[in-house]
């Protein structure tokens, strides 16, 4: 199955909220990676058919969604950023009720319920009220409400934002495991979460794919843009001033810094790896910084 997106753009009250985003997708799991306001949930909402592009069009093999209607529904799995649970229903309650919604009949809702919770590996507190779920529990409901219709195209937003390192390498492995036949589309902020588990990466930066690929071709790009540079206490100022820098360690009475540059910053400048934390400040530079998330000052 093919998800293409063509020249999709959407603009609210004047402001370009994304701009002729323009990628094809098949089965596989896709990270869309930028920092807050870059247009991630406005994609994604465009592609799960509750928010309507300014322009543009999303196609499944070909076929306009827009064409396809209720077809397109059915292949469709939404988890949007912000998602509301009945804090008193149980698990299952709150899964056989959604799935009335979705027009499962009784049986075959009961049948999808027990499979969802097993999928998100829930089963064991099929009959536990939510209000005792941890977060990263709720997000798995989230994930088991929008895998009831058995989707091939599945859409999460943000699935890991607010959830703790266990939790996130669980949820990371939730959706791995649900990716053999189905494009698995999710959004996230957090570079550590699209490590491993993404086939490839959609860069997304004021509204603009920036780069898409495989996490080791999009490193391969960055490579001699990395480099370590050893210094003493009182040149580091100098060196902010003059470069992107990655990471500060201590080691005794030096300074070790990474830093981000096209070209060889200083003589002694050794070329290191990158990683994708690099890959993500090269983009997003001080709104990699502001957001709180990739920089490591250890200083
Ligand atoms: N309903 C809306 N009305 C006006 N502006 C919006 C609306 N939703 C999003 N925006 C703006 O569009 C841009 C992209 O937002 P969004 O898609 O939510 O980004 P992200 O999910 O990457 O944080 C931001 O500048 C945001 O303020
Ligand atoms: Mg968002």
């Amino acid at each position: 199955m093919k998800l293409q997106i063509e020249q999709v753009s959407k603009t609210y009250k004047g402001e370009q909220a994304l701009s002729n985003f323009t990628v094809e997708l098949t089965e596989g799991v896709h990270a869309l990676l930028g920092p807050n306001g870059a247009g991630k949930s406005t994609l994604l909402k465009i592609i799960a058919g509750v928010l309507n592009p300014s322009s543009g069009h999303v196609f499944v093999d070909g076929e306009d969604t827009i064409r396809m209607g209720e077809r397109y529904r059915e292949l469709l799995g939404y988890l949007p950023q912000h998602f509301g649970l009945y804090k008193n229903f149980t698990a299952e309650r709150f899964l056989l009720y959604i799935a009335a919604l979705k027009g499962l009949d009784k049986r075959t809702a009961s049948q999808k319920v027990t499979e969802v919770l097993q999928e998100v590996n829930l089963e064991d507190v099929r009959h536990t009220q939510l209000r005792k779920f941890s977060g990263g529990m709720k997000q798995r409901m989230g994930i088991a409400q929008a895998l009831l219709n058995d989707p091939k195209i599945l859409i999460v937003d943000e699935p890991t934002a607010g959830l703790d390192p266990k939790e996130r390498i669980r949820f990371r492995n939730v959706l791995a495991s649900l990716a053999g036949n189905r494009i698995v589309l999710f959004s996230t902020h957090i570079i550590s979460d699209v490590e491993y588990v993404a086939q490839d990466i959609l860069l997304v930066k004021d509204g603009h794919l920036v780069g898409y690929g495989a996490p080791e071709s999009l490193l391969s790009q960055m490579q001699g843009h990395v480099w370590q540079v050893s210094c003493s206490q009182n040149e580091v100022a100098k060196y902010q001033g003059s470069f992107q820098i990655a990471n500060m360690c201590r080691i005794k009475d030096r300074i070790e810094l990474r830093i981000i540059a096209g070209d060889k910053p200083v003589p002694h400048a050794v070329a290191v790896n990158p990683t994708l934390e690099d890959l993500y400040l090269f983009q997003f530079g001080e709104e990699a910084v502001s957001d709180g998330t990739s920089v490591n000052h250890a200083i």
